[in-house]
């Protein structure tokens, strides 16, 4: 009897050099460097050179890869043209996947020969910075298009997290919560207009510094965790030596799922549902005897909690205190402790994100998006070790179908 591992739970397929997630010491280390440590110190933009290089950056080398994400930060009109033709009810998922099918047909028109598709290590380095430069746009863009409001020019003055809040939130990023309450309608007019020409916008405020670092934090907690469902697709596409855009549009479909990265987005739906802690324990009598999986809890991989949610939890507590919500934190540590109670299932990641990413002012379907923009830094580390090992994967299969059987009348060729 052929031994099936369904779902390859437990199964080790390949080695990586780029992540160790270590469920008994319910650690994650990116290229040998703890990730809570990484969240501490480290700006995302020196992670992402990490995750792809090896290596953090020096101050030179760190210089010139804000330098060149910089000059890649505006959505260029082909993207936005093809965004636009989306109904705006489209889910963002499908839209940041139609930009990323977009940009890679654009940066590979040309190559005649499937052959030369897979690029070089280098080329398919610069793509990725490229790549991951223009998501912030598209994702900022696809949550301001839905709210009927106009696009907002990047800044070369914030760096890539402050800058990504920027380009979705414009002035209201930079107003503290409390003064934001008292801002009379004559103030607000006064607001200078956030900039929608493609240019880079010469004038703006300063993105709240504690949502700032939350959301830098988060960047850096989703961009990487080893053969996670995504990034084995990607890996499986990338095995084939198709081009890397053909990767990361495979990962973001696999990313949407609920059981996956869509978690986030769904946490919020579910704490939707709950509404207040009081109703904690009703709503999950409910679901589990509907035998529903709870968004944000389990984990294929960590069995006693999720390494990166501490540090995640810390950022969702500063952000609650920030914005004076007692609620959100009140009904999160309802719902963890009497699932956790029941059922012996912990947090993952998407757990503290979704409300953290709510308080910073992002729409629900936004929340998925968000760890695409971050994900991509570790897609596309794979893809280019995937690439070099220049090895197809093609598991086997069990057949459980009818015996061999004839159609009625065939005969052979003589
Ligand atoms: C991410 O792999 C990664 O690294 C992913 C990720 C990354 O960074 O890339 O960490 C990001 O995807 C995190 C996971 C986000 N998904 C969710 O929060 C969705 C809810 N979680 C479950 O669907 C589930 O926990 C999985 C899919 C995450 C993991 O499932 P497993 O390992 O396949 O475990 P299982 O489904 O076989 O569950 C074992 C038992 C089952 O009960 P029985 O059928 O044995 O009685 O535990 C139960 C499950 O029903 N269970 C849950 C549950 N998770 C497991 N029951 C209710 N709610 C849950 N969340």
């Amino acid at each position: 009897m052929t031994d099936i591992k369904k779902g390859l739970a437990g199964v080790t397929v390949d080695e990586t050099a780029v992540s160790k997630v270590n469920p008994e010491t319910n650690s994650l280390l990116y290229r040998g460097y703890p990730v809570h440590e990484l969240a501490a110190t480290q700006p995302f933009e020196a992670v992402a050179f990490l995750l792809w290089n090896g290596e953090l950056p020096d101050a030179e080398q760190l210089a010139a890869l804000r330098r060149t994400e910089r000059e890649h930060r505006a959505l260029p009109d082909d993207v936005r043209a093809a965004i636009d033709l989306l109904p705006t009810s489209a889910h963002p998922m499908d839209e940041v996947r139609t930009a990323v099918s977009v940009i890679g047909a654009r940066e590979t028109a040309g190559i005649s020969n499937v052959m030369d598709a897979v690029g070089t290590p280098e080329e398919n380095l610069q793509r990725s910075i490229r790549l991951w430069a223009q998501l912030p746009a598209v994702v900022a863009y696809g949550q301001r298009r839905r709210r009927g409001q106009e696009l907002i020019a990047p800044r070369d003055d914030l760096d890539y997290a402050a800058n990504f809040l920027w380009m979705t939130f414009g002035e209201e990023i930079c107003t503290p919560p409390q003064a934001a309450e008292h801002v009379e309608a004559t103030e607000a007019a006064s607001v200078p207009a956030p900039s929608t020409s493609s240019g880079s916008s010469a004038s703006g405020g300063v993105p709240d510094p504690v949502v700032v670092d939350a959301f830098t934090r988060s960047m850096t907690l989703y961009a990487e965790h080893s053969f996670n469902a995504s990034t084995f697709t990607a890996r499986v596409i990338a095995s084939t030596l198709s081009d890397l855009f053909s990767a990361v549009v495979g990962a973001i479909g696999a990313l949407k799922g609920p059981l996956h990265g869509g978690a986030n987005e769904a946490v919020l739906h579910v704490f939707d549902e709950i509404g207040t802690a009081g109703n904690v324990v009703p709503w999950l009598d409910a679901a589990l005897a509907d035998k529903r999986k709870i968004m944000g809890f389990g984990h294929r991989v960590y069995k006693r909690g999720d390494s990166r949610v501490p540090t995640m939890k810390a950022a969702l507590d500063t952000l609650v205190a920030h914005y004076d919500r007692p609620d959100v934190a009140e009904l999160y540590d309802a719902l963890e402790s009497e699932f956790v109670a029941r059922k012996g299932i912990y947090p993952n990641l998407d757990y503290p994100s979704g409300p953290a990413y709510a308080l910073m002012g992002f729409d629900t379907l936004t929340f998925t998006p968000l760890f695409v923009a971050s994900r991509v830094t570790g897609w596309t580390a794979h893809i280019r070790e995937q690439q070099a090992a220049n090895a197809l994967i093609r598991p086997l299969s069990e057949y459980v179908g009818p015996d061999e059987r004839h159609i009625d009348g065939y005969v052979a060729d003589a």
